[in-house]
């Protein structure tokens, strides 16, 4: 495979909040402009031929926040999906979810499940929505996954390795994230897949994620390229 483009990119989507305070708006409005940039990465990232395209779009951590704001970005996921089923198919986009089901609706459980379905055959750009999404998480519930297997197959402890607890974490299917772009400058992870970005170059911009256009993915991959060039021409 070529070396110098990612097979799989992630982004922390930051900055939508400070986005609308800066424009004496409420944080909502960030979270409603911020779909702009969510399909502006899709359409560049298809185009591309990248293989995988994940988006951390509400955290575990993230239910703290004013129920106002969950329950808007709740709806917005679900109305995303509907309004952009589509477009996704003209794509060849393969949708996925990538979280806990738990304490998510019956209902944006169903529009994750049949966006799914619905693509499942596409070959294009795999899209994945990290929502209810914790990295410790994942990690969590792929050490129990591992460890049933282990008893299901008479094996011992000692029989767990990386790959067994890879085949266990939600979408093992999927490469590793090689290139993760985190937008509004903080420089975290935010517990976003930490398994799978265990050896991502990890591309920090300033600019909010509202405001985030195929110019600045252009940017991280030519970083991504760059950083390449010089650190991983061996690897
Ligand atoms: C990112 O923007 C969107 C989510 C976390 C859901 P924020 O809402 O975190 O925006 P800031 O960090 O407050 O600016
Ligand atoms: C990370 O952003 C989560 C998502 C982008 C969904 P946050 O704004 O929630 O993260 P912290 O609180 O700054 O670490
Ligand atoms: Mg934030």
């Amino acid at each position: 495979m070529d070396g110098s483009r990612p097979a799989h990119i992630g982004i922390i989507m930051d900055g939508n909040g400070r986005w609308a305070q800066q424009r004496g708006l409420p944080r909502i409005e960030g979270h409603r402009r911020g779909e702009d940039a969510i399909m502006e990465a899709v359409r560049a990232c298809a185009s591309r031929g990248i293989n995988a395209l994940s988006l951390f779009a509400f955290s575990t951590e993230n239910w703290d926040r004013p129920d106002e704001e969950v329950s808007f970005l709740v709806n917005m996921s679900r109305a995303v999906l509907r309004k952009r089923m589509e477009e996704f198919m003209e794509l060849g986009v393969r949708m996925r979810h990538i979280g806990r089901r738990d304490r998510l609706s019956s209902e944006i459980l169903a529009w994750f499940d049949i966006a799914a379905e619905v693509t499942a055959e596409n070959k294009g750009l795999n899209l994945s929505i990290n929502f209810n999404y914790g990295g410790r998480r994942e990690i969590v519930d792929a050490t129990l996954g591992a460890s049933a297997a282990v008893k299901e197959r008479g094996l011992k402890a000692m029989d767990i390795d990386e790959d067994l607890i890879r085949r266990h974490t939600y979408v093992p299917e999927l490469p590793y994230v090689d290139l993760l772009i985190r937008t509004a400058g903080e420089m975290r992870l935010s517990n976003f897949m930490l398994w799978q970005a265990a050896d991502a170059e990890i591309v920090v911009t300033p600019v909010l994620w509202p405001d985030f256009r195929k110019d600045h993915l252009e940017m991280a991959l030519e970083e991504y390229r760059h950083r390449r060039r010089i650190n991983g021409s061996d690897l």
